[in-house]
This record gives C-alpha cells, sequence and structure tokens, in this order.
C-alpha cells in the first residue's frame, strides 16, 4: 500500500470546507483507507483549550499567532506524525497555510516572523495535499449569516477577509503542486465531483 498522505482543507469561513471534508473523508474510508480527522486550531487537549481562547478572548496579533503554532507543535507531535508512521492518513480541517492567511493576510503579522514559526514547528512536514475551498467573500458571509453565534474570526469585516483569501490564493499559485483550488461557489453537487476527481488521482 502507498504511504499514508495528510491532507489538509483550507479557506475563508463560509467557504462550505468542513461539508467539503465530511465528503471526502468518507469517501476515503469507503475505499478502506485507514484516517483520522481533526482540525486547528485544536485536535489535542491542549490545542482544543487552546482554540477556545484563539477563538473567543482579544490578544495582541502576535500572541494569536505564537498560540496558533503553538497549538500544532502539539498537534503535529502527538497527532499528526504518530498516526502517519502507523500508516494512518490524516485530514486536517485547516493548518499552516491559515496561519500565513488568517494571522499574515488578515492581521497582519510579517510574513518572516510566521516563517520562523512554521520552522520551529514542522521543518520537515507539509502536508502532500491542500484543498483550498476558495469562493467570493460576499458569497461566503452570506452563507456565514444563517450562523447565530460568530467567533472573533467569523465577526471580522469583509476586507479581513479579502485579504485572507488573496493570500490563500497567493500560496496556491506558489505551490501548485501541493494546493488544489476547489470552486466553493458552485452547487454542492459540483463541489463534491471536484474532490471525486482529485481523489480518483491518489
Ligand atoms: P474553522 O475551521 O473555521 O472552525 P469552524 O468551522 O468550527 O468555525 O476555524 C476556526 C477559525 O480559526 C477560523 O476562523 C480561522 C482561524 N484560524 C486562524 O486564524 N489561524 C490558524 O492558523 C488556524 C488553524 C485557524
Amino acid at each position: 500500500m502507498s504511504k499514508a498522505k495528510f491532507i489538509t482543507f483550507e479557506g475563508v469561513d463560509g467557504a462550505g470546507k468542513s461539508t467539503g471534508l465530511a465528503w471526502f473523508a468518507e469517501a476515503l474510508r469507503q475505499r478502506g483507507i485507514p484516517l483520522i480527522v481533526t482540525r486547528e486550531p485544536g485536535g489535542t487537549p491542549l490545542g482544543e483549550q487552546l482554540r477556545e481562547m484563539l477563538l473567543n478572548q482579544p490578544m495582541h496579533i502576535e500572541t494569536e499567532a505564537m498560540l496558533m503554532f503553538a497549538a500544532r507543535r502539539e498537534h503535529v507531535e502527538k497527532v499528526i506524525r504518530p498516526a502517519l508512521q502507523q500508516g494512518i492518513w490524516v485530514i486536517s480541517d485547516r493548518f499552516s497555510d491559515a496561519s500565513f492567511a488568517y494571522q499574515g493576510g488578515g492581521r497582519g503579522v510579517p510574513l518572516a516572523k510566521l516563517e520562523q514559526l512554521e520552522r520551529w514547528v514542522h521543518e520537515d512536514l507539509q502536508p502532500d495535499l491542500t484543498l483550498l475551498f476558495d469562493i467570493p467573500i460576499e458569497e461566503a458571509r452570506k452563507r456565514l449569516a444563517s450562523n447565530l453565534s460568530l467567533d472573533r474570526f467569523e465577526q471580522e469585516k469583509g476586507e479581513f477577509f479579502e485579504r485572507v483569501r488573496q493570500v490563500y490564493l497567493a500560496r496556491a499559485t506558489q505551490s501548485p503542486q501541493r494546493i488544489v483550488v476547489i470552486h466553493a461557489e458552485k452547487t454542492i453537487s459540483e463541489v463534491n465531483q471536484s474532490l471525486s476527481d482529485i481523489l480518483s488521482t491518489l
């Protein structure tokens, strides 16, 4: 059997990434692939405590960036690497691309600082594949509107999400082998068809 893969899902809030992730994970399971589904920030008991703070508590932008990577360090060492070593695929709802997009693009933390944290936390580990759910911000915000309790990020203004989106797209252009853009404004069945096409290449 081929090596276990590390696959991440990314996109602005409201892009439909979690729905796509659930479909994709189920399709992999049906093929008999052993896998775990996890998320960031979070994925470990400590990481989930950090998530609670990150999503609710106002803080300095660099504290936010460091806590994202602190949670990630725990996640990489306790969950992601051990699973991959045992031949178990890892599907993560967000990873470091989100820190570049949200803390870098959205908040304005310098890229060089985020690159330092990335080297520190997972120098020798990158996702094998990243599915970037891309959608016009206006459309994403319409989808979020039905959500009753918005977290600290979801409450941000449209311009914030425009910056987040642009960083995601720039990273997709820089790493076309790893990052595949999914046109998420399409219908669920069209999105699932794209996911199915990707699955057949794995
Ligand atoms: P999200 O996947 O949107 O959770 P949910 O679908 O349950 O709302 O993730 C939570 C938020 O965390 C999201 O708004 C993006 C933010 N985030 C960052 O700002 N930086 C990061 O590095 C990560 C992993 C997430």
